[in-house]
């Protein structure tokens, strides 16, 4: 065990983040949609807790004032100490000068990198995206996956690394699957959402090859449901910022987009240590993606430099500290 006492404060905010989302959750026409962080997902040791904290969170979250939230920080601060909480807040996303022109020659080299690299990445450099991050071997490792779709990346991950790992899949069908495929996997947590800039339920249809190109980006008049909620709000319930997350890697039609812009527009990418993102630029629907991305760049540029690079690819980011 590196550092025990990191690993309470791990836990305690996992523990924060699960009864905050299981208390404030909610969506137009969905209910609930619940984490359920598996018993020992944290460390072997932390196993009782947990269970305990379960058992508190279902016996008392059905009272739906403040009061809860102030009870179960108490509870935890009698078993824990006080708890820190991070502030959490927005930050600018003006270009500056300089940023603006790298950002003008980003998008006049944009279409030619992306064919130039697209033929490189396609079928042959591709299985970088996993084989990419060895520092998940480290035990305590946290990675979230945007975009499970059914579960080949997440496959590679959990046979690569296995860290902790939390894969969010909107399609209720693929969620089901990927539980289905994990079920005896306790470091690997499915949540039937999305991430984008505020809660929708986007009505789609099931596109592409096995479904792997369903975006609420061509067309919203669809038959399947595709779940979608605040990506700020969720990485904060989520306790994101009282712990780094090793690894947030982003494959969803699309939706990268929204997800890098809204993380960007807020101190919440200081607690990613390695960003990853697809890039999908030729979805139809999608607004100014190349513009986009060139802005993207220039805003993650401030925090994080990339470790391999596909332009409008593929490509993972990693926190200048880390380097
Ligand atoms: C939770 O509250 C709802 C209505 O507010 C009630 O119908 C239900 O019985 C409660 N459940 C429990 C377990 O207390
Ligand atoms: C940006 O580019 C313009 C013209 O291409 C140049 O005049 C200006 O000095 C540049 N600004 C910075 C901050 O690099
Ligand atoms: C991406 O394409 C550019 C040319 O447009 C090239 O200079 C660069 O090396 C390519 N990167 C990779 C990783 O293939
Ligand atoms: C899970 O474990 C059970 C019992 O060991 C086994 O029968 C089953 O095939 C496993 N399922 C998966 C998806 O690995
Ligand atoms: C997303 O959630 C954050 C944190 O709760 C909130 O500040 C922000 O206004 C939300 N965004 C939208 C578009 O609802």
């Amino acid at each position: 065990m590196r550092n025990p006492h990191k690993l309470v404060i791990i836990g305690a905010a996992l523990i924060v983040c699960v009864f905050v989302f299981l208390y404030t959750f909610k969506m137009e026409k969905v209910e609930s949609r619940r984490i359920e962080i598996r018993d020992n997902w944290f460390t072997p040791n932390s196993l009782p807790v947990v269970a305990d904290t379960l058992h508190f969170v279902s016996t008392k979250s059905n009272t739906t004032s403040g009061g809860d939230r102030d009870a179960f920080i108490q509870h935890l601060s009698e078993r824990y100490g006080p708890v820190t909480f991070v502030s959490i807040h927005p930050q600018s996303t003006v270009l500056t000068p300089e940023e603006q022109n790298r950002s003008v020659t980003c998008l006049r080299n944009a279409v030619k990198d992306r064919n130039v690299n697209g033929s490189r990445f396609w079928g042959r450099e591709e299985h970088i995206r996993t084989t990419h991050h060895t520092y998940l071997r480290n035990k305590d490792a946290v990675m979230i996956e945007i975009g499970g779709n059914r579960g080949d990346d997440a496959t590679e991950f959990v046979k690569l690394y296995n860290p902790r790992y939390i894969i969010l899949e909107p399609l209720e069908e693929y969620f089901k699957l990927l539980k289905e495929k994990f079920k005896n996997n306790s470091r690997v947590t499915v949540v039937n959402v999305g991430l984008g800039i505020k809660n929708e339920v986007a009505m789609v249809n099931i596109e592409g090859f096995k479904a792997d190109a369903t975006s609420k980006f061509s067309g919203t008049n669809g038959k399947t449901p595709l779940y979608i909620t605040n990506a700020t709000k969720f990485l904060m319930n989520l306790g994101v910022g009282l712990f780094d997350v090793d690894l947030l890697t982003t494959n969803c039609e699309g939706c990268e987009y929204e997800v890098l812009e809204t993380i960007l527009s807020t101190n919440l990418i200081n607690y990613i240590k390695n960003f990853q993102f697809a890039t999908h630029s030729t979805l139809r629907g999608l607004e100014d993606p190349l513009g986009r991305y060139c802005k993207i760049q220039e805003l993650l540029r401030r925090t994080h430099k990339p470790t391999y690079q596909y332009r409008l690819i593929w490509e993972s980011w990693r926190r200048n500290d880390l380097l």
